[in-house]
């Protein structure tokens, strides 16, 4: 499946989804739509196909949507959560996972919903929420899980600095094993400095939300 075989409502219906998550937080709207860009050319370095690349596209976009159902006071809660606020805020995988399973007739949504349910699952198998460890957690999980903390890392949040980039890379490369896929790591760490100048004719994946992701930039 080529980009333009995606149906049109398909991508309405994420444009739709995605609005609700901007109306929730605009921060966890923006977060998705740089997740599901930088899945894409993570699995695209990795030389999976296009229908593969386009399925962790929408995965990315649709990790956290389920924050829609996280209460206000503990999403946008400034400091340190406490341990029961941290149990409501673990609930958010499967939330998201809930959001898109009504969608699940079509096989590009199907294919997302383990990178969706499982992207806080470490190879040590200390994530959550069922504690998979190595390859039992499914490899488009592990995808988004890269991609998801290194846009984590590099943007400031009201109880942590942006860090610089020396600092992503290192911690990285300090977690590739235990919460990272060591191989996985590599990749990102090969590919992604080249990202932005491939950008600017990678439009394609672009199209999703694009009216959306104008501000996003
Ligand atoms: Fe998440």
């Amino acid at each position: 499946m080529a980009w333009d075989d995606v149906p049109e409502w398909a991508k309405d219906v994420t444009a739709s989804i995605l609005a609700a998550v901007k109306e929730k937080d605009p921060f966890t709207f923006y977060h998705c739509c740089r997740v599901g860009r930088n899945a894409k050319k993570l699995a695209k370095a990795m030389g999976l196909n296009e229908f593969e690349q386009i399925v962790l596209e929408f995965s990315g976009l649709f990790h956290d949507v389920g924050k829609v159902g996280v209460p206000d006071d503990i999403l946008l809660k400034p400091g340190r959560l406490t341990a029961n606020e941290v149990e409501v805020m673990k609930a958010h995988p499967l939330k998201s996972a809930q959001i898109v399973e009504p969608l699940a007739t079509l096989p590009l949504f199907r294919f997302t919903l383990p990178g969706i349910r499982y992207h806080h699952e470490r190879i040590d198998g200390t994530g959550y929420p069922f504690n998979l460890d190595g390859e039992k957690i499914p490899l488009f999980a592990r995808v988004v899980s890269v991609v998801d903390c290194v846009d984590a890392m590099t943007n400031t949040r009201p109880y942590r600095k942006a860090l610089p980039a020396e600092k992503v890379i290192a911690e990285l490369k300090e977690f590739s094993g235990s919460q990272f896929d060591a191989e996985l790591v590599k990749i990102y760490l090969q590919a992604s400095p080249h990202w932005s100048k491939e950008e600017k004719d990678d439009h394609d994946s672009e199209a999703i939300v694009r009216t959306l992701l104008e501000e996003a930039a």
